[in-house]
């Protein structure tokens, strides 16, 4: 594993970011309580940087592929106005029972509608524009969520994508997780239908753009 960031520099960024509030302290612990993978969660900076995503792209519909406990999806439905919409998909009813209770909670969670079951499918039921998609679940799967995603970004609408840098293996592609990531970056460099940063946040977000 390549660090990406220099672990003092991490914390530094950390600490000069705004956090996220009380209930995601909770939120935080109770998914390292009950878990078995907690560091799935975006986190501050990460959290932080889509929220602000959300904003200036003045997002009022937003899609999520993978949920977990719901960090990511609160932080995102935070920057929603009060009529705002975000779909998220997941299939860990475990993750989902975590998640809920915190939207039950929280005044924007009546934003958030959860669809469970296999992404792709919840996606092809989809129709209406989106102006913002998060992508951050199975990662077999990138490849086919881009293309389908795209298909329901509005033009202008922005997709950011975890995990493009796979804690360095990205660099010697060899097993079927790593080698989709790779395929993924690749094709969105040469996809002339959108424009696309990949940033070294945290572990690798790819921004596209679509024209
Ligand atoms: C990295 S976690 C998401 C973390 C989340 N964004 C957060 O910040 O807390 C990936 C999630 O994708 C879900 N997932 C995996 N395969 C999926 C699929 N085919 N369809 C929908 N969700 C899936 C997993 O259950 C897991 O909760």
């Amino acid at each position: 594993m390549i660090p990406i960031v220099d672990k003092n520099l991490e914390q530094y960024a950390h600490d000069h970011t705004k956090p996220e509030g009380e209930i995601f302290e909770r939120l935080k612990v109770e998914t390292h309580k009950k878990m078995s993978s907690p560091q799935m969660q975006v986190g501050r900076i990460e959290g932080q940087f889509l929220k602000m995503l959300a904003r200036l792209v003045n997002a009022r519909r937003i899609l999520e592929i993978g949920m977990f406990t719901g960090c990511s999806t609160l932080m995102m439905a935070e920057a929603l106005p009060e009529d705002g919409q975000l779909i998220t998909c997941d299939i860990s009813l475990d993750a989902e029972k975590i998640a809920r209770h915190y939207f039950t909670e929280s005044p924007h969670g009546h934003k958030i509608t959860i669809c469970m079951g296999p992404a792709l499918e919840t996606i092809a039921k989809l129709t209406e524009p989106f102006d913002m998609i998060f992508i951050d679940a199975d990662k077999g799967n990138y490849p086919n969520y881009y293309e389908e995603c795209l298909k329901i970004l509005r033009p202008g609408g922005l997709i950011a994508v975890d995990n493009v840098l796979w804690s360095g293996r990205v660099l010697k592609p060899e097993d079927e997780d790593t080698i989709a990531i790779d395929t993924l970056n690749k094709r969105v460099t040469e996809d002339s239908r959108v424009e696309n940063v990949c940033l070294t946040v945290r572990d690798g977000m790819m921004l596209i753009w679509k024209k």
